[in-house]
């Protein structure tokens, strides 16, 4: 991999006027997203692209932490091909808490950027206001919301507002889902119940016993939020 092409002549300009305070950096946020990010998940974070998710409002610290485990290798080898191209890299570090298909999509531009510059990026995104999700109802909406407020008892399923919060903004460890992206979601809960993103506990119990039509109501009636 040729990193050395990838910081392009403006981002060096760039950084090399910037000062080590913290509130200059964050302010060349914009211009970083831009040249970074901004192609799949938009300058304010709210990208309509149905697979890609929308990083507006979604909490800085579980965004830096994703970012830091895009940049980091996988083990075991999930993928041939990528295996050996990260042995070359030499790195031998392992990260099973991203899948991947996150790590195809996410490790070049994770490691395009320094540790701060992520942190510009994910500060910026958690600042910009989420745009409102589309205004639906219907019967798989209403379905998705009891689920989304009580959980199915009879299945264990646990609510899933107890962890990310009432209207769905994120809490803690939990992150903002409120307006995302249904097919991202729903790709994400797959994801959770096949163990392909298996570090997180909370959401491998919950998909266990979620079913596809569970996890298709849930994703629209987060997307309407
Ligand atoms: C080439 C397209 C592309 C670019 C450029 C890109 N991303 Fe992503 N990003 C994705 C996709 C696709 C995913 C979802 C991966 C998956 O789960 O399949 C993702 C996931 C993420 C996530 C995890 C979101 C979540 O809710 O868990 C964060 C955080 C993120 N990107 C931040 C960034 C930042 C910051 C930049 C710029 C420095 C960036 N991305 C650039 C495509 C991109
Ligand atoms: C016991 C707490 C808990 C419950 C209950 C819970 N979640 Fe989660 N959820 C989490 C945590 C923690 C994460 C972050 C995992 C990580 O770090 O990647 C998460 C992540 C997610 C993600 C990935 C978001 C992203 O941006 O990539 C989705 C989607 C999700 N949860 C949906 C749900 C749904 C739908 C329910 C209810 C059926 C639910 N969760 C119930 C704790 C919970």
């Amino acid at each position: 991999m040729q990193k050395s092409f990838i910081p392009t002549a403006a981002v060096i300009a760039l950084f090399s006027f910037a000062s080590n305070t913290w509130a200059q950096k964050s302010w060349n946020a914009p211009k970083l997203v831009t040249i970074y990010c901004s192609g799949c998940h938009g300058v304010d974070g709210n990208t309509p692209l149905p697979y890609f998710p929308k990083l507006a409002g979604l909490d800085a610290a579980y965004a830096e932490k994703k970012m830091t485990a895009f940049r980091e290798p996988s083990g075991p080898p999930v993928d041939e091909a990528l295996w050996w191209a990260l042995k070359v890299m030499g790195s031998k570090k392992a990260a099973g808490n991203v899948t991947r298909q996150e790590r195809m999509n996410m490790e070049g531009v994770a490691h395009a950027e320094t540790p701060e510059q992520i942190k510009a990026a994910v500060v910026w995104y958690a600042r910009q206001p989420p745009a409102h999700g589309h205004a639906e109802s219907g019967a798989l909406v209403m379905q998705g919301k009891e689920l989304f407020d009580k959980g199915i008892p009879a299945q264990k399923v646990l609510a899933c507002a107890t962890c990310h919060g009432p209207d769905a903004a994120g809490r803690g460890p939990a992150p903002r889902l409120a307006g995302q992206n249904a097919e991202y979601l729903i790709d994400q809960l797959e994801k959770f119940s096949k163990g392909d993103r298996k570090h997180s506990p909370e959401m491998t119990m919950v998909t266990r016993d979620l079913d596809a039509d569970q996890a298709r109501a849930a994703a629209a009636y987060l997307q309407t939020r």
